[in-house]
């Protein structure tokens, strides 16, 4: 069976891919359809007509209410049937769900559980974005046809950058760097700092350091959804304090993964920097460069997929680099076997 966190907000779409057109998109194996009010208020119903299971995305609004385009039944956006075309009663069944959905940092979040839990103060907070002084990066997509615990295991994996991203942002340099990893309640960190080291062109070029500098790339996964890679290059030999890091570059890099199905997950990403943050050259840089970056994960979950479901096992060798990838896989596993007992 499908392990997946139901209680819990994912992004369903960014805000820019919903509006009075119809838009349909799969999440944990249920169909759904999405819309916009006339009042711009976005609504998310089951994607399947209760008459003859057409999916309700072929139909049309008929003013905020959805009208299926096989016989006509609507439905308002509570998900209750309004109008039954030449029939005054309206059957019980007739009704489909409606998804409690919040707008927020650009994206429309959705709640997949019990909608009494559904609490907004529970979204996963995105640091900095729209803050005077960062730039965001945003609107990336790619589905990624792979297991989403895969993929969060990809994402707290800071061994494979070097092999995987060879030509994007893959370093040789720090592939011996050890990493530690931390867990707290709900995320696991795997971070390493390479300290007192020159800086690389690139930082050169956007931070004008004067001598050596401290690096660090932290891996954050905050359960069961959010990745957050943030990376610091700050003067060499000061405390690694949250002030001092913000004053250096830094890059809060995030993903947010919601599951299509077993297989496949909606891999939603945006970036937010402190550096360069009127440069419009370098934000379609950094979207192309990333998006490739991406593509390239992509192409090894996918690979592994196949493997695992030929197989019907995960892995067979265990190492070092596996501790902050399997704590993630655990944490999400409890989870999901929490809710369902
Ligand atoms: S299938 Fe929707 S009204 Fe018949
Ligand atoms: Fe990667």
């Amino acid at each position: 069976m499908a392990v997946y966190v139901k209680n819990a907000w994912y992004v369903a779409a960014w805000s820019s891919e919903v509006g009075r057109d119809l838009f349909k998109r799969r999440i944990m194996d249920e169909p759904i359809v999405f819309f916009r009010k006339n009042d711009g208020t976005p609504v998310a119903l089951t994607d399947r007509c209760p008459h003859k299971l057409l999916p309700l995305s072929m139909g049309h609004l008929v003013g905020d209410n959805v009208q299926c385009g096989y016989h006509g039944l609507e439905f308002d956006c509570s998900g209750a049937c309004t109008h039954v075309p030449g029939q005054e009663k309206i059957p019980a069944t007739a009704k489909v769900h409606s998804y409690p959905l919040v707008e927020r940092y650009d994206a429309i979040w959705i709640w997949m559980g019990d909608p009494a839990k559904a609490d907004p103060d529970q979204i996963h907070k995105v640091l900095k974005f729209g803050e005077p002084g960062w730039a965001v990066v945003g609107g990336g997509y790619q589905n990624h046809k792979g297991n989403y615990l895969n993929i969060a295991e990809n994402l707290t994996d800071p061994a494979h950058t070097t092999y995987v991203h060879l030509r994007t942002i893959g370093n040789p340099a720090t592939s011996e760097v050890p990493v530690k990893v931390d867990q707290g309640p709900g995320y696991v960190v795997a971070s390493r700092w390479s300290n007192n080291v020159p800086p690389p062109p690139i930082d050169k070029k956007n931070g004008n350091f004067a001598g050596n500098v401290d690096r660090c790339q932290y891996y954050n996964f905050f359960a069961p959804c959010v990745s957050r890679v943030d990376v610091v290059t700050m003067d060499a030999g000061q405390e690694h304090t949250e002030e001092l890091m913000n004053k250096g570059l830094r890059v809060y890099s995030y993903k947010f993964l919601t599951p299509e199905t077993e297989t496949a997950t909606h891999f939603f990403w945006m970036q937010i920097r402190n550096f360069r943050v009127d440069d419009v050259k370098l934000q379609e840089d950094l979207f192309a460069g990333l998006n490739q970056t991406y593509a390239e994960d992509n192409v090894i979950v996918t690979a592994v997929q196949r493997e695992q479901d030929a197989t019907g096992v995960l892995q067979q060798t265990w190492l070092a680099i596996d501790a902050a990838p399997s704590r993630v896989r655990k944490m999400i596993v409890d989870m999901a076997t929490a809710e369902q007992a």
